[in-house]
């Protein structure tokens, strides 16, 4: 049961009923599980050999098609192919003497091991790999080209070991392995973000190459107050490469203005990639951080916002030129009370804006922030020594003084970033439901526009697969969930996301699984189901439901239909209906018993409604205490001759009428049933299309599932002495069409039990 607005946050008439609306008729079409997902060979997993993986240390590396995960221990190598074969592994545990060391210090002996914490692409040949060490961080470069230009598919001949020199990692890498830390590595630069002491008490965002180390300020509480570390990236800011930034995403704790309560925010901060700090202040500290607050809320009546302000994940979708990707945010509320996620977008031209706008200033902690007033000197306080922006000054050592001061004491800006829209895209405030942890971003091209395909991952090992569109004419957003994907069981996932692959890797402690990012054929071979499904990915061909690739990129198939903004089948799909043979059946029932006619529609989203019709007469069924609906179908209890006739089982979704299947029910008597069933009683004369095939099949259909064994015996004996069996046995095998239509209705009902009447 979904919760309304009002339930929930004690609001009414908010202006959100329509977002409400899609959500609790929000269900994905299609729910497909772990098994399915193995028997349609879309998913492999690794599983760790028993080792506890860090999963937020995943590295792709398209160029040698590996995907790396850091372990407890270990460092594995897996192909990016198939996850499951072909890994290589390097065994990377602390010496006995760093054990003892780390007992002695009081610490558990599960803590005492070499978690590896930080995992980047250091060059085109090496991996900079960091490790706790038992509290005791190291580093080690490691080697990962091809040793020999043989066969470069071949695991064999790719280099995959631990060098000889291990270095401190100590700035580069936590002490604890739960301790939160991120990382992004450019130009031989690692940016990081951690606790940099035993004791966690130091944060900092630092920068280090074997030659220098740029941080924040110590025990700074305006620049760092009790962060937790997200995420990172180097992101361009023009084409002068003095120009680039780097962005950290982190949540930090600030006292209100109350002073009372310490309140969470999310914060986006950034620094210049080539800042050296000042000369005679500010050594060897960052001459550029500056810092405002992400903003992801949803409207509510009077004025008060709900606000999402714990960031969980986020994911930076890259453009080509690299200078403007989106950046997703995944949020929780920090509110005890109401527990919801959302999901917003920015744009980078908004947090440019954001840090080029005014100053924040408070004379107090507990005094609110207002815009500073104080002259900003020049050159602009947070600019780069740069051709462009800075002056003319060719490092930050140069800076004057009064600039260095300046951004020390005005780390914060006053505007916060807003999203996209102003308002999350994606929304869940069901309380006490699960967690969403992840989130990864796919851009895809459909026919009618880009779409971002929302890889969002849960606390109970779900994958929920969505779309979201943006309706500009009245302004709202439409969220569509495409697919739920159960992908191993029991974990916290992890996800890191290959385009070039077209697959999504999920990584937990326990193992990692790859799952192909669509699987078009799933949604039905129908225009309608194909139509109705949304997926961007896929589009109808004429024959069924296959990958769509923009015109241009595959030429071939010129008849494709897709509408994933309005999924209107109805306009597109209209008399490309198949209305095969598959549809129609006949089943009998026996007077004074039950019978189920079987209807299960391939969408969750779909309503299903079925007619009675009689002559020219057609009306709907009407439910009573002997006509039950279930999700199986229609159960007729203890039937009449009166209820025979022609059922007919209609689908409504999204205004599309489709028309499942047309059942032909007959009521027979007690009597014409016993002596059918009599062995005396060889030709069946008396019933409907009497001659004997005919009569055995639908005799078939006449009983439950469980009694088929029996029937199967008697028809033997009856009709097939021993010559003839062999060739009547081929004659009672459903024909090609009717396999055909077995086979397609039992890809439309993934759950259908197997033992309802018909087919
Ligand atoms: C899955 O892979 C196995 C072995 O690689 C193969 O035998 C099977 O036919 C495949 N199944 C499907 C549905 O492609
Ligand atoms: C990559 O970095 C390693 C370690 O510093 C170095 O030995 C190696 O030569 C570098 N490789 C390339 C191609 O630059
Ligand atoms: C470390 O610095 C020295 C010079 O100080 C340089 O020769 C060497 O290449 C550097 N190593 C790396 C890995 O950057
Ligand atoms: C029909 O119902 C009667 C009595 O309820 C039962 O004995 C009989 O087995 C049923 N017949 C079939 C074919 O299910």
């Amino acid at each position: 049961r979904v919760s309304t607005w009002e339930e929930v946050t004690g609001y009414k008439d908010t202006p959100l009923l329509e977002l409400w609306a899609i959500l609790r008729g929000r269900l994905s079409r299609v729910d497909i599980i772990a098994t399915e997902l193995w028997q349609l060979n879309r998913t492999w997993v690794f599983q760790g050999n028993g080792v506890p993986l860090q999963p937020q240390t995943m590295l792709l590396d398209e160029g040698h098609e590996r995907l790396y995960v850091g372990a407890k221990n270990a460092l594995f190598s897996l192909s990016l192919d198939q996850v499951n074969t072909q890994h290589r592994e390097i065994q990377w545990a602390s010496s006995e003497l760093q054990i003892e060391e780390c007992l002695r210090k009081g610490r558990e002996k599960m803590e005492c091991a070499n978690y590896i914490k930080v995992l980047q692409q250091y060059n085109q040949t090496h991996l900079l790999v960091c490790g706790t060490a038992s509290f005791n961080p190291i580093c080690a470069w490691v080697h990962v080209g091809h040793t020999g230009k043989v066969s470069p598919c071949s695991t064999e001949l790719l280099s995959f070991h631990l060098p000889e020199s291990i270095t401190s990692g100590k700035g580069r890498c936590p002490f604890s392995h739960n301790s939160p830390c991120t990382s992004t590595l450019s130009g031989g630069e690692l940016y990081v973000g951690l606790y940099t002491d035993y004791w966690e008490n130091d944060a900092a965002l630092c920068r280090l190459n074997n030659r220098t180390y740029t941080r924040t300020e110590r025990d700074d509480r305006q620049q760092l107050n009790e962060p937790r570390f997200v995420g990172s990236a180097v992101i361009p800011d023009n084409d002068d490469k003095d120009d680039d930034k780097v962005y950290f995403f982190f949540t930090e704790r600030e006292v209100d203005a109350e002073g009372l309560y310490k309140a969470v925010y999310t914060r986006v901060g950034r620094v210049c990639a080539n800042d050296q700090g000042g000369q005679r202040m500010l050594v060897n500290r960052w001459s550029s951080f500056l810092k405002t607050r992400l903003i992801c809320s949803v409207a509510g009546p009077d004025g008060i916002d709900t606000h999402f302000d714990q960031l969980e994940d986020v994911y930076v979708l890259k453009n080509k030129d690299g200078k403007n990707p989106e950046i997703f945010g995944l949020f929780s509320t920090t509110s005890a009370v109401f527990k919801g996620y959302a999901v917003c977008v920015y744009h980078m031209d908004d947090i440019r804006a954001a840090f080029n706008g005014p100053f924040a200033f408070r004379e107090r902690p507990e005094h609110h922030w207002t815009p500073s007033e104080d002259k900003v000197p020049y050159p602009r306080p947070g600019s780069c020594a740069s051709k462009i922006n800075g002056g003319g000054f060719s490092s930050s050592k140069e800076f004057p003084d009064e600039v260095l001061r300046f951004v020390r004491s005005h780390p914060m800006m006053y505007r916060p970033v807003l999203p996209q829209h102003r308002r999350p895209v994606f929304l869940q405030t069901q309380p006490r439901r699960r967690k969403l942890t992840q989130i990864a971003v796919d851009r895809v091209q459909a026919q009618d526009g880009h779409y971002h395909v929302l890889y969002i991952g849960t606390d109970d090992s779900l994958v929920l697969k969505v779309i979201t569109i943006y309706n500009k004419d009245i302004d709202t957003m439409e969220e569509v969930l495409l697919e739920e994907l159960q992908v191993i069981l029991n974990i916290l996932p992890v996800f890191i996301f290959s385009g070039c692959q077209q697959k999504l890797y999920v990584g937990s402690d326990a193992g990692v699984a790859q799952v192909q990012l669509h699987h078009c054929a799933l949604y039905g071979s129908e225009c309608a189901d194909c139509c109705l499904a949304r997926d961007p990915y896929c589009a109808w061909d004429g024959f069924t439901c296959s990958r769509y690739y923009p015109s241009g990129v595959y030429t071939k198939r010129r008849f494709r239909r897709q509408d994933i903004l309005h999924g209107n089948a109805v306009q597109l799909c209209n008399g490309l209906q198949i209305d095969g043979e598959w549809k129609r059946k006949t089943v009998f029932g026996v007077e004074g018993n039950s019978t189920l006619l079987s209807c299960v529609p391939r969408s969750l989203h779909a309503k299903v409604l079925w007619f009675l019709q009689r002559g020219d007469d057609k009306q709907e069924v009407s439910v009573d205490e002997r006509v039950i609906w279930t999700s199986h179908g229609l159960l007729l209890l203890s039937l009449t001759s009166s209820d025979a006739g022609i059922y007919m089982c209609q689908t409504v979704e999204h205004g599309y009428v489709h028309t499942l299947l047309r059942v032909t029910l007959h009521v027979l008597s007690g009597e014409t049933l016993a002596s059918a069933i009599s062995p005396r009683n060889l030709v069946p004369a008396s019933l409907p299309g009497s001659h004997s095939r005919q009569w055995y099949k639908e005799f078939l259909q006449l009983i439950d599932y469980r009694d088929a064994q029996r029937v199967e015996e008697y028809c033997e004996k009856v009709w097939c002495p021993d010559k003839k069996r062999k060739k009547n046995k081929k004659k009672f095998l459903p024909s090609s069409g009717e396999k055909k239509a077995k086979s397609r209705a039992a890809a439309a009902n993934h759950r259908a039990p197997r033992h309802v009447l018909g087919n």
